[in-house]
């Protein structure tokens, strides 16, 4: 049995390859590393929580001690790391979370990891679940390779562009034998409703404005979480190592067009007017420093590993929709207490 830590395993995509991982590798012992957060939540994992290889430790990855003596502890050969502070919108208020949780709490990792193998690094991984925000910003063309260069633009990004410097540096100075990946943007079940689908899925059940910024042209390339988790699970047992790969949606959207998209789906399936839930779009204040245009180029794990997204884009949403319209209840958990302060804050 090998010892496999993975951070942020309660959050959005880390329940996903939590879930994963304890289903198909009953030959790991898949260790779940959470600070449970606002956006850390067990419900995201409950199905798994009894599974006899998986165990859930609470703590913080900033908390030197704690990693120290977790690495010690269960001796870890393999590390999946996804917790991070991931909202760029509260990167704008609190740049510092980001920087201790970011780049801090991931060097920690690091350390951590450097200090148990130092001595044999066989067959040991450390793989970093980074974005494509790292790239900054396209124009109107053109796609992000695995070559482009950083200049990340939100202190969310910056952040992740650090650790993901770390991580190399820590791969060409020590030998650490790492593995990145930068995606593009997920969406899914368990999506915290503080990002664009399913924050704006809730508000049409619940007939509350649409909060466009800015003249909502502005672009993302959208991919469902499962198929991310299997990319990741890919990348994990076939990429190679101090390599980075690229993972996207091939699936471009405007954010208004999206949002049109989605409102024609939801009074579908709420059985309301046609056009109704469109009259809560509302064009707000645009976001500082906002990204015009993330898009991946994702032909390396494409032809290196046989990665391609599973679902299109129409599959993929009305799973979401069904997914959130199912699980009210927990909807309701998670929009209520911090979150309703948040929003009040974020879009008064
Ligand atoms: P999320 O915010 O939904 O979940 C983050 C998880 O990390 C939460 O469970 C939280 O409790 C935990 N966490 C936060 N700070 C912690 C700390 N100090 N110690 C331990 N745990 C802590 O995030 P997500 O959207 O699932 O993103 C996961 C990872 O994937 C992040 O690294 C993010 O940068 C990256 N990513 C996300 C997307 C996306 O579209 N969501 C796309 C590309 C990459
Ligand atoms: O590209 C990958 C990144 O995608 C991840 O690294 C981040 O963790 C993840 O949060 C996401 O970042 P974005 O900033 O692209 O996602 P968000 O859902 O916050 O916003 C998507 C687009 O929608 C963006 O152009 C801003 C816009 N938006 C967002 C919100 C929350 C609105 O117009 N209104 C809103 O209320």
């Amino acid at each position: 049995m090998k010892n496999i830590l993975i951070t942020g395993g309660a959050g959005f995509i880390g329940s996903h390859v939590v879930r994963r991982f304890v289903k198909n590798y009953p030959n790991y012992n898949i260790y779940n590393l959470d600070a449970l957060t606002y956006a850390g939540n067990l419900e995201n994992i409950k199905d798994i929580q009894n599974e006899s290889n998986y165990t859930f430790l609470k703590g913080d990855i900033v908390d030197e001690t704690y990693i120290n003596e977790i690495f010690e502890k269960y001796q870890f050969e393999g590390v999946l790391h996804l917790a991070a502070e991931s909202h760029v919108d509260r990167s704008i208020t609190d740049p510092l979370a980001f920087v201790k949780t970011n780049i801090i709490g991931t060097v920690n990792l690091l350390n951590a990891f450097k200090k148990i193998w130092k001595d044999n690094f066989d067959g040991k991984r450390f793989y970093h679940i980074s974005t494509d925000e790292v790239y900054g910003s396209l124009g109107e063309t053109g796609l992000f390779t695995e070559t482009t260069s950083y200049d990340p633009n939100s202190p969310y990004s910056a952040s992740k562009a650090s650790s993901d410097h770390f991580v190399r540096a820590y791969g060409e100075t020590y030998g650490l034998p790492y593995v990145l990946t930068n995606c593009s943007n997920n969406y899914g079940p368990f999506h915290f409703p503080e990002k664009l689908i399913p924050l704006f899925i809730n508000n049409i059940i619940n007939k509350k404005p649409l909060p466009v910024y800015g003249d909502g042209n502005y672009t993302r390339d959208w991919l469902f979480v499962k198929d991310h988790a299997v990319a990741i699970d890919l990348v994990f047992h076939q990429g190679k190592n101090h390599e980075t790969y690229n993972i996207g949606g091939f699936n471009e959207w405007k954010n208004i067009d999206l949002v049109r998209l989605l409102c024609q789906k939801m009074d579908e399936k709420l059985g309301r007017k046609e056009g109704e839930s469109e009259q809560l779009i509302t064009f707000v204040k645009d976001r500082p420093g906002h990204d015009l245009r993330y898009a991946i180029d994702a032909s390396k794990i494409n032809k290196e590993l046989g990665w391609m997204p599973s679902v299109t884009f129409e599959e993929g949403l009305q799973e979401t929709i069904n997914w959130y319209l199912d699980n009210t209840e927990w909807l309701n958990n998670v929009t209520s207490g911090e979150y309703s302060k948040y929003y009040e804050k974020q879009y008064q």
